[in-house]
C-alpha cells in the first residue's frame, strides 16, 4: 500500500482488495473495468487490448492489461462480484459510475442492479472525434452506467446534464491504452460532496484519483498492472506535490 497526499493506492486484483475494506467506508465508486469488448466472437474478443484499442502506429506504446477477454456470461458474473462487494463497501447515499461502451451496457446494468445498487440511470460519453463507418452510425459514445445505495444524497441544489462532450485523449499523450479524459471524470464527481472517499478498483494511470485530489476529495485506488500501478504513483506524486515536477 503507498500513501501519496490523499491518495491510498494497492498493487494487486480488486476483488480480492476490496474484500479487506471495511463495511461502508467510501461515499462513492468511479471506476472505468476492462470493457471485454472489441468483437462480436471469441477469437475477436480474445485479441489482446493493445490491438483492440490502439491504432497499429500506436502500438507498442503502452503496456497490455489483463482482465478484457471474457465473453457476456462470465463478464456479467466477474462485474457482478466486484460490484457487489463495493456495495459493502458503500456508505448508504453512495453513488456508482462505471464506464462502458455499447456491446456491454445490457451486462454492466445487468451486473449493477445483481450488486445491490439502484440502477438510475446512464451517462453518455459522446466523443465528437469517433471513427466515422460507411453507410453506418459512428459508435461515437461511450457509457457510465449510474447507480445508488438507497437514496442519493445530494452534493448540492444544482441540476446535473446527461451528456457531456469531451475529446478522447490523443494516442501520444496517454499514460494509459483507454486512458479516460479528466474534465469528463471532473464533471462525474460533481455528484459526489466535496471531501469525500473515492474507489476506483481498476484505476489504470489514476485519471479518478488525479481528479480527487485536484479537488480536494480523499481517493482509494486498486492496480492490478506493475507499469499502470507505477505509472499511477508517479501522476499522483505530481499532482499531490506539484513542486517535484521539475525537481
Ligand atoms: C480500462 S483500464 C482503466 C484506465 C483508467 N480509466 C485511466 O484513465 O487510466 C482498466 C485497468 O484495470 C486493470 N485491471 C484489470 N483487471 C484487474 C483486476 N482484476 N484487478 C485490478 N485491476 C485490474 C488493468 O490493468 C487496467 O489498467
Amino acid at each position: 500500500m503507498i500513501q501519496i497526499g490523499r491518495a491510498t493506492l494497492h498493487r494487486g486484483e480488486a476483488l480480492s482488495l476490496i474484500r479487506t475494506m471495511p463495511d461502508e467506508s467510501v461515499d462513492a465508486i468511479v471506476t472505468d473495468p476492462p470493457y471485454s469488448s472489441g468483437g462480436l466472437h471469441t477469437g475477436q474478443r480474445q485479441r489482446p487490448p493493445g490491438v483492440k484499442y490502439q491504432n497499429s502506429d500506436a502500438r507498442r506504446r503502452h503496456a497490455e492489461f489483463h482482465g478484457d477477454n471474457r465473453d457476456q456470461r462470465s463478464f456479467t458474473l466477474w462485474a457482478s462480484l466486484w460490484i457487489a462487494e463495493c456495495y459493502r463497501v458503500a456508505k448508504a447515499g453512495a453513488s456508482c459510475m462505471v464506464f462502458t461502451d455499447w456491446r456491454q451496457l445490457p451486462a454492466m446494468t445487468d451486473a449493477m442492479q445483481i450488486g445491490g445498487w439502484t440502477w438510475r440511470g446512464i451517462v453518455v460519453w459522446d466523443k465528437p472525434s469517433a471513427r466515422p463507418i460507411l453507410g453506418e452510425f459512428r459508435r461515437q459514445c461511450e457509457y457510465v452506467v449510474f447507480g445508488v445505495k438507497g437514496r442519493l444524497m445530494p452534493a448540492h441544489r444544482r441540476c446535473l446534464p446527461g451528456v457531456y462532450r469531451h475529446s478522447i485523449i490523443a494516442h501520444q499523450k496517454r499514460r494509459h491504452m483507454t486512458e479516460k479524459p479528466m474534465p469528463l471524470i471532473h464533471d462525474l464527481l460533481e455528484v459526489t460532496p466535496p471531501g469525500c472517499t473515492v474507489l476506483d478498483p481498476f484505476m489504470g494511470s489514476a485519471t479518478t484519483g488525479a481528479a480527487c485530489l485536484k479537488t480536494n476529495r480523499n481517493f482509494i485506488g486498486i492496480e492490478l498492472s506493475p507499469e499502470y500501478f507505477q505509472s499511477a504513483c508517479e501522476r499522483l506524486e505530481l499532482v499531490a506535490n506539484p513542486s517535484t515536477e521539475n525537481s
